[in-house]
């Protein structure tokens, strides 16, 4: 039941400096930071990274927004890492996101607005959809060498 999962904090999140507080959100549920490092992607990747949505209408700004400056990516590891980040994320337009949701507490984009202007959502984070893709997406991304092992107080506590 102990799983890893990406997270990347898109080019948003970096330029409005809210690293440290989404960070922060993570350790505090006790997730475990086991990767992190920060990356300017070029297209050659975001096209790796984004391999099932290439062909979608929305790829083009996508891609634009991701490489337009660097983004932190994290290897988060808990129990249920996958589906708690997920939760934590809140929904992929930050409009619909809830508030306490990371999304719906520092974003308000809407798809009624990028879609008009042609532009990327501005949704602050990546996290991995399920097990599958989490385990794609880290190997894509980290490294064997990169991904840390230690033990945190919350493993005398939740583990
Ligand atoms: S999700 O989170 O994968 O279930 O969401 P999905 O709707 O399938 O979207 C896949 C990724 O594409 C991004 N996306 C968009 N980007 C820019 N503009 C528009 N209109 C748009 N629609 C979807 C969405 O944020 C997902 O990327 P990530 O990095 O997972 O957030």
């Amino acid at each position: 039941m102990i799983e890893q999962t990406l997270v990347l904090l898109k080019p948003d999140a970096v330029q409005r400096g809210l690293m440290g507080e989404i960070i922060k959100r993570f350790e505090q549920v006790g997730m475990k930071i086991v990767g992190i490092k920060m990356v300017w992607m070029d297209k050659e990747f975001s096209k790796k990274h984004y391999a099932a949505h290439i062909q979608k209408p929305f790829y083009k700004g996508l891609e634009e927004f991701m490489t337009a400056g660097p983004v932190v990516a994290l290897a988060i590891e808990g129990l249920h890492a996958v589906e708690t980040v997920r939760k934590m994320v809140g929904d992929t337009e930050p409009k619909k996101a809830l508030p306490g949701t990371i999304r719906g507490d520092y974003a308000h984009h809407s798809y009624a607005y990028t879609d008009k202007r042609g532009i990327a959502i501005k949704n602050l984070i990546h996290a991995s959809g399920n097990a599958e893709d989490a385990k794609q997406e880290l190997a894509l991304w980290f490294g064997k060498k990169e991904l840390q092992t230690y033990k945190t107080v919350h493993e005398m506590h939740v583990f």
